[in-house]
């Protein structure tokens, strides 16, 4: 199962328990709002039972009301709600009153404030018990308001308290947003460090800058980057070491054949001898090609020797030695070459610009010609031209992988030319593209290096 993000299991782990905290806070605050408002509407009835009690007398020994229809009325009248009274002796003659109310409770002489129901409405009651100086008799004066006055305080109260709870709770969601976004930084900041980097960069991920808790992770991951150089190392050098093992033997024996191949022998011996040079010749260029790849690979980084060179000096030094080659071939071997700045190792360029006149030479037929230019274009370019048999668009990525020969190629080739010549160009940060010359028919490999800064 997919993990959670951290941000959201953080928001999760942050808010819900922050929001649960605000809900019980509210809940809290609303109800002690609650019961003061009803403390203070609670008290507001007891006004028109002190009135009433101080107009109760006895007349032949029992209680009556002595009180203006007026004044009862501006008593019993409000601007919102109903209010009921009710007069009653302490055995339940109710001798006054407006409306039935029920019996209250058990009463002492203190008041007793209630909920109850009259004509099918709500009420709050506040009922008393008057003692009378001259009856023994008790009176039990209530009085009944209907809740609309309580009711609107108490959607006010909810008004009053759910705004601000809510806009608290937006700024809770935002800010703990904002903070996890801004606590999460570094570790997208090392997501980029390491995606950004190519495969040729094996260098520890810096961890000063990193929070505590990351660093544990970085240290491992840079654990595994230096074992990976380490082992990347080692393979190059067991390759290097195996090609230039192999390379001493293969001359020896290509002397041997090369010797026997001068004394008189049988047309049949001849010919196996023949092509027992050809693949001996086949096995030392692949030994060749094998050591020259080992020295381009990214692991070589530091084995290069980068110096500042000019691509017309170096090709002008290999002239001479592709001429033969041209010339057996009837191949028109021609040099457009101009100063062309770079920062290289002259070894690991030499060698890919002789894979590419190479190529280029093996690939084109009797009669062709092939051109080799180079110019200063920004950076140096280096381009490589010829009119033989091209490479088809569908392949021009895939001859640039290892032993990768496209179908029915002449001549007996490893297939790791253009992958040197790949490598090398990655590893001096230069660009190569394949294409076909302005004519429409060979092919033209160009070889973009970049613009050389702060010379040494
Ligand atoms: N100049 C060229 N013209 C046509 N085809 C080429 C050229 N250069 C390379 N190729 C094709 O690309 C393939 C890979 O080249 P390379 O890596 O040098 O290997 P190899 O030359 O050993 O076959 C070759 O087999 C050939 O088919
Ligand atoms: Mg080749």
């Amino acid at each position: 199962m997919r993990q959670p993000s951290l941000k959201r299991l953080l928001l999760g782990w942050l808010l819900g328990p922050l929001l649960g905290l605000l809900a019980i806070a509210s809940a809290g605050a609303f109800y002690i709002a609650r019961t003061s408002a009803t403390d203070a509407y609670d008290k507001a009835l007891l006004d028109p039972i002190q009135a009433l009690s101080q107009h109760i007398e006895t007349v032949n020994n029992k209680p009556v009301l002595k009180m203006a229809p007026e004044s009862l009325h501006s008593l019993f009248t409000d601007a919102y709600d109903s209010l009921y009274y009710q007069l009653a002796t302490n055995d339940g003659h109710v001798f006054e009153g407006n409306l039935r109310l029920p019996t209250p409770p058990h009463l002492t002489t203190k008041p007793l404030f209630y909920n109850a129901s009259v004509n099918g409405s709500d009420v709050r009651v506040a009922a008393l018990r008057l003692e009378l100086d001259d009856s023994p008799d008790a009176v039990v004066i209530q009085i009944a308001e209907t809740l609309s006055k309580r009711d609107r305080n108490l959607y006010e109260i909810l008004a009053i308290m759910i705004a601000p709870a809510l806009v608290m709770v937006l700024a809770a969601v935002l800010l703990v947003w904002f903070g996890i976004s801004r606590g999460l930084t570094p570790l997208q900041k090392l997501q980029a460090e390491i995606a950004a980097r190519s495969l040729r960069d094996l260098r520890p991920v810096p961890e000063d800058h990193a929070p505590e808790e990351v660093r544990p992770v970085i240290a491992s991951l840079n654990t595994l980057l230096n074992n990976l150089a380490a082992a990347i190392d080692g393979q190059q050098r067991f390759l290097a070491n195996a090609a230039h093992q192999l390379r001493t033997p293969l001359a020896g024996l290509q002397t041997q054949v090369e010797v026997a191949l001068r004394k008189d022998m049988p047309a049949e011996l001849r010919a196996t001898f023949e092509q027992l040079l050809t693949a001996t010749q086949r096995a030392a260029h692949l030994a060749n090609q094998l050591l020259t790849l080992a020295r381009a690979e990214p692991g070589a980084l530091h084995l290069m020797a980068m110096q500042n060179l000019n691509l017309a000096t170096l090709i002008e030094d290999v002239i001479g030695q592709w001429l033969g080659r041209a010339k057996a071939k009837h191949i028109d071997l021609g040099f457009e070459i101009t100063s062309a700045e770079l920062s290289g190792d002259p070894l690991l360029i030499g060698e890919l610009v002789a894979n590419l006149i190479d190529n280029a030479i093996r690939y084109t037929p009797e009669d062709g010609y092939v051109t080799v230019r180079c110019y200063q274009d920004g950076g140096a370019v280096l381009e490589v031209d010829d009119n033989g048999i091209g490479i088809p668009e569908s392949q021009r990525e895939k001859v640039l992988e290892r032993f990768y020969r496209v179908d029915g190629s002449p001549g007996n080739g490893c297939g790791l030319g253009l992958a040197i010549v790949q490598e090398i160009a990655k590893l001096h940060g230069a660009e190569l593209t394949i294409s076909t010359p302005d004519h429409a028919r060979g092919t033209r490999i160009k070889v973009r290096f970049p613009l050389q800064t702060g010379r040494s």
